[in-house]
């Protein structure tokens, strides 16, 4: 979604001068983005009256945040170790194979991200992919095409 100064506006607004709802106001922008682009983080700075450095600073250190665009749909495939020994480089190559994108790249419509960690804290339902926020364990190379199928179809309704 391209950002326009209104849309970003109406955000920054509510937190005006709130120094320590940086998180927050970081978290709304990258829920209606699901990036954080560098005009954003120069306004939240100048509302709420925090140095740039210091926005920068909490955009980088948490994980949740994106400072480049994303796709529309996010999958993210655990390469821990419990995902890695039951299998999970092959449902990566899998998402690489259908995407037609390396891991750590958005395709160039704009639809996906193929993301890879390193554990999801969830090493029970190794191999696990995450899709949209949906969880999908014991994953298999067979089932990556039902899981993308599935992202879709939730686009659609
Ligand atoms: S190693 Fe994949 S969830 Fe922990």
């Amino acid at each position: 979604m391209p950002v326009s100064p209104n849309g970003l506006e109406v955000l920054v607004r509510r937190y005006r001068g709130r120094r320590r709802a940086l998180i927050q106001v970081l978290q709304d922008i990258h829920d209606r983005y699901r990036w954080l682009p560098p005009e954003a983080l120069e306004r939240v700075a100048e509302a709420l009256g925090v140095p740039l450095v210091q926005v920068y600073g909490v955009a980088t250190f948490y994980k949740s945040f994106s400072l480049t665009p994303r796709g529309r749909h996010v999958c993210t495939v655990c390469l821990g170790t419990a995902c890695h020994v039951r299998g999970g480089a092959a449902v990566l190559e899998e998402f690489e194979r259908r995407l037609g994108i390396a891991a750590g790249r958005t395709t160039s419509d704009g639809r996906h991200t193929l993301e890879r960690v390193n554990c999801l804290g969830a090493c029970a339902l190794a191999p696990l992919v995450v899709v949209d926020g949906h969880y999908h364990g014991q994953m298999t190379p067979v089932k990556v095409g039902a899981v993308l199928a599935a992202a879709a179809k939730d686009e659609a309704a």
